[in-house]
């Protein structure tokens, strides 16, 4: 069996001849085919307001200055993340509260944010991230009334879920990034997520305030609005209000985005699929202690189970070619983390998810022989 990857790009034609248009067109950055994708990104999503930014690392350290994180703040996240998650509050100076996750959802608890939000005395927490892990969207109506509560800001880190929704208290479907409850959400266009542009992220929002901030820091701090130039009003003359970067997305990785983002229902659809196959497989077996399951709306950018002996099931699967993955190393125990104080034992339910997490290959174009191969792996492994 050749090498079956846990997250895989799916290029097609169509996707190679939109790359080349732009190739072959005047504007190779900074041309139509931004603002196209992030209208196409904003209507998919349901969102008001769309900015395409170099990737979501990028995406989350804009929303970070956007939302004015300062030295001395404190932002809840979760540990059960990619790291950049954290590292955007680092980026402006303020200090990352690791909240646990919940056993069931691998999302953040938010008994236990709120328990943190009541014992902040001083105010020093300014806002909450929350991740929807695996695909799985979190509950954000429940997530903006209780920041609400305590006045702070959300930013809905949605890179595994572009397409996923939850259903809110009114029986409504509420998409990840829809803008409806949190103030920003990011994604990530990275080639193991659902949209691959290479590399590439997205924030959305329906703030106008913020959307037109964003987009200043996105290219330098400079004032997108021509109309609003305080000295002079010269064509050429530009001005720069504050501190930005270069944070654009390429027209030619746009229009790859495009191209992908016209099959991305048909990508999830397939996805669902296989989580399906598996979660049927794995819910009479005695060694899988938990799963991702089936869930109304989760985007199934991973499907994980978890398993006993699961350093020497990943080794087996390496073995046979497979190359399932674990995510994550919790970020509070990453030595970055640690030299600030942050130990083994602080989150107990998120460090006993990474001891026995696996996930298992997931991506549109695996095939029902190699998901074959993938189960009768793990059940092979599990007879010995
Ligand atoms: C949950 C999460 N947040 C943020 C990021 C950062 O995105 P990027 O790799 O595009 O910078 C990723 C991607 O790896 C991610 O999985």
């Amino acid at each position: 069996m050749k090498k079956i990857p846990y997250g895989r790009q799916h290029i097609t034609e169509e996707d190679i001849e939109a790359v080349n248009k732009i190739l072959r067109s005047d504007w190779l950055t900074q041309g139509p085919t931004i603002p196209a994708f992030e209208k196409a990104f904003a209507d998919y999503v349901g969102a008001k307001y769309a900015v395409a930014v170099a990737n979501g690392t990028a995406a989350l350290h804009l929303n970070a200055i956007a939302l004015n994180v300062n030295p001395g703040d404190k932002v809840i996240t979760t540990p059960v993340t990619f790291v950049a998650t954290a590292n955007c509050i680092k980026y402006c100076g303020g200090e990352v509260v690791f909240s646990d996750i919940d056993p069931e959802t691998y999302l953040l608890d938010i008994v236990k944010v709120r328990k943190i939000l009541e014992a902040d005395k001083n105010k020093e927490i300014k806002g909450i991230i929350p991740v929807n892990f695996a695909g799985r969207v979190v509950d954000m109506e429940v997530f903006r009334q209780l920041a609400d509560e305590f006045n702070c800001w959300i930013i809905e880190d949605a890179c595994h879920s572009p397409g996923g929704y939850f259903i809110n208290s009114k029986k409504e479907k509420v998409n990840a990034g829809s803008g409806r409850y949190a103030d920003l959400a990011i994604f990530s266009f990275h080639p193991v997520k659902h949209i691959a542009a290479g590399e590439g992220g997205m924030i959305t929002t329906n703030d106008e305030k913020l959307y037109k901030r964003i987009l200043n820091l996105r290219t330098h701090g400079i004032q997108q609005d021509y109309s609003k130039r305080i000295y002079d009003d010269a064509l050429w003359y530009y001005e720069m209000h504050e501190l930005g970067y270069n944070y654009r997305l390429t027209d030619i990785q746009a229009a790859l985005a495009i191209s992908q983002l016209s099959r991305a229902k048909e990508g999830i659809a397939k996805r669902k699929t296989i989580a399906e196959n598996y979660f049927q497989v794995f819910k009479d077996e005695k060694y899988v202690k938990g799963q991702s399951g089936n869930v109304e709306g989760h985007a199934y950018h991973l499907y994980v189970i978890e398993v006993e002996r699961r350093k020497e099931l990943h080794k087996y699967l390496r073995n046979q070619n497979i190359y399932a993955q674990i995510h994550y190393v919790p970020v509070h125990l990453m030595p970055y983390y640690r030299d600030q104080g942050w130990k083994e034992g602080d989150l107990p339910v998120s460090e006993k998810y990474y001891s026995t997490c696996i996930s298992l290959p997931v991506f549109p174009t695996l095939t029902d022989e190699e998901q074959n191969f993938v189960v009768s792996s793990i059940q092979e492994f599990y007879k010995k």
